[in-house]
């Protein structure tokens, strides 16, 4: 039996998305996203009670989970930076950008700061090249980067005002 439990908000939008997506293969991955913006990242209990709520088996939710990148499957820090290291931005001076988190926040890409506030990522093109250098930051886009503005950005997080 599975620990996890959608809380009351997201139960409502998980009836939501039953209505919206009857079939429960289409309804796997927002019904995996709903678990991520609960708890941060996708556990192997969380993935089990997806396999019962949508009548499926836990390996083929797990296949879903694992498949994209987008899902956490550990538990990572409250504040996720996904910085793109994809041709434009690495153009553009995400290099740059990336030595200034690590040296800022003092972890690697793949790590979690001790204090648990922040996880960063370095993913492929989030088709925002546009802006490059980019990251999403909590799943939001922030381009056209500079290092006053990751700065500002990382104090934001942090609870600090300059
Ligand atoms: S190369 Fe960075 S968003 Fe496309």
């Amino acid at each position: 039996m599975s620990t996890f439990t959608f809380n009351p908000e997201n139960e409502t939008k998980f009836q939501k998305y039953l209505t919206r997506y009857p079939n429960s293969d289409s309804c796997m991955l927002p019904a995996l996203w709903l678990v991520q913006e609960q708890e941060n990242w996708v556990s192997p209990e969380a993935m089990e009670y997806i396999a019962q709520r949508l009548n499926k088996s836990p390996m083929q939710v797990y296949e879903v989970a694992t498949f994209y990148t987008m899902f956490n499957l550990k538990p990572i820090g409250k504040h996720h930076i996904e910085l793109c290291k994809t041709l434009s931005c690495m153009l553009c001076g995400s290099k740059e950008i990336k030595e200034h988190i690590k040296k800022t926040i003092g972890i690697e890409p793949g790590q979690t700061s001790e204090d648990g506030l922040f996880h960063l990522s370095e993913v492929e093109c989030l088709g925002a090249c546009g802006g490059a250098p980019m990251f999403a930051l909590d799943g939001d886009y922030h381009e056209k980067l500079t290092i006053d503005k990751v700065d500002e950005l990382i104090n934001k997080c942090k609870g600090v005002e300059k």
